[in-house]
């Protein structure tokens, strides 16, 4: 019995032996987990560089963390929370909101979040600051005549029963250029916020706007996470990230093991 079985014995071995090492070397584990399309609440696919949820931190750059808890994504940048309400990785774009200002003109509190130009973000083209003012209040020359408080065209009202005399103004940089300010009002708070240019045009018309619907259209975003790195990986058959030994550096999956940047398919054995 022992002299048959130790020949097929002599080949299972020879057969475990030469396969260890090629099933380890062939199948890269971070390019197969990369390649997955991870769900991050109401997106369907967030592409390199964003992760969060499922998706390990070594399949994005560590600066993009998406929080995928709520009913849509969530970024934080320079410390204040953004929704995110598209992802565009051809143009390297993301459409932010303000959480805070999300279904609502009039946050409890009020930041002043201005993203600096940091190196990983900055406002795309088509972005228009939006002046938020707060309990203002017409200065008393002017309030002596009822009629101008009452056709002030770019007010919007922070609670149901809001008094005549107390009101909230929104000034867009193509109101302020056209001469509207609010030099005839003192507000006790303001807030600058960036919405979406196009969006934004619509509450210089004549008819006064909806600037909830304007907050919620968000505003762009581009991204700078090693763009052309990324571009190059992907031509190559590879997928972005970032190296976990090295945190901070790019890299690029292949199917056979990891490059700084793009997959050498001149080692791989079937040339394609
Ligand atoms: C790849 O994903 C699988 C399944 O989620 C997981 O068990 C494994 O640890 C991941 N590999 C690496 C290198 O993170
Ligand atoms: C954009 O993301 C999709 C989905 O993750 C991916 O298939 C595609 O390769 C990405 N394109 C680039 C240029 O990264
Ligand atoms: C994640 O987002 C949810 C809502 O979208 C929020 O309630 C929660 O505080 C966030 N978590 C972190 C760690 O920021
Ligand atoms: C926002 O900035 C303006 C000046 O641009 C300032 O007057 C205002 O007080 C700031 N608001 C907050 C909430 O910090
Ligand atoms: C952004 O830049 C302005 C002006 O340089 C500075 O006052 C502010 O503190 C910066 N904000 C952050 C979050 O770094
Ligand atoms: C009050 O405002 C109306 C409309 O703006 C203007 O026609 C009228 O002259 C003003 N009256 C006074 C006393 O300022
Ligand atoms: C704001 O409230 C005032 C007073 O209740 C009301 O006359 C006005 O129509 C309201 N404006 C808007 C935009 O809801
Ligand atoms: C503005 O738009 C929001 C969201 O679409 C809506 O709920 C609200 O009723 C609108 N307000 C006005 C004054 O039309
Ligand atoms: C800006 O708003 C316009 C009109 O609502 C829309 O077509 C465009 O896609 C928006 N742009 C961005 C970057 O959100
Ligand atoms: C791009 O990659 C290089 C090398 O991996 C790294 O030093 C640099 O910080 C990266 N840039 C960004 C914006 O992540
Ligand atoms: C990842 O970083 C380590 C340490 O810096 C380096 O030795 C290794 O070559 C890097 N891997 C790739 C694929 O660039
Ligand atoms: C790609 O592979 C070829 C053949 O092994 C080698 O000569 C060349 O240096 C490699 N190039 C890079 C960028 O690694």
């Amino acid at each position: 019995m022992h002299l048959h079985l130790f020949p097929t014995f002599c080949v299972l071995m020879t057969i475990i032996l030469i396969h260890i090492p090629t099933s380890s070397g062939a199948d890269n584990e971070q390019y197969t987990n990369c390649s997955r399309s991870y769900p991050c609440a109401n997106i369907l696919d967030i592409p390199y560089p964003f992760w969060g949820g499922d998706k390990p931190e070594y399949c994005g750059h560590p600066s993009f963390h998406l929080n995928c808890t709520g009913e849509a994504p969530q970024i934080t940048i320079e410390s204040r929370p953004y929704r995110v309400l598209a992802i565009d990785n051809g143009t390297f774009t993301l459409n932010v909101a303000q959480e805070e200002f999300w279904n609502n003109d009039c946050p409890s509190e009020l930041h002043n979040a201005t993203i600096n130009a940091t190196t990983y973000f900055e406002y795309a083209p088509n972005t228009e600051v939006l002046m938020l003012y707060y309990g203002c209040r017409v200065t008393s020359t002017l309030q002596l005549n009822i009629s101008t408080t009452i056709t002030i065209p770019n007010r919007f009202n922070c609670s149901e029963n809001q008094s005549t005399e107390i009101f909230s103004v929104y000034v867009t940089a193509s109101l302020a250029s056209s001469g509207q300010s609010i030099s005839n009002m003192n507000c006790s708070n303001s807030v600058e916020v960036r919405v979406n240019k196009t969006a934004a045009e619509a509450l210089a018309g004549p008819a006064s706007g909806n600037v909830t619907q304007v907050l919620n259209s968000g505003f762009g975003l581009v991204w700078a996470a090693n763009n052309t790195d990324c571009q190059s990986c992907v031509r190559s058959g590879g997928w972005c990230g970032t190296n976990a030994t090295n945190p901070g550096s790019f890299v690029c999956y292949c199917s056979d093991q990891s490059y700084p940047v793009s997959c050498n398919l001149t080692t791989s054995s079937s040339g394609t």
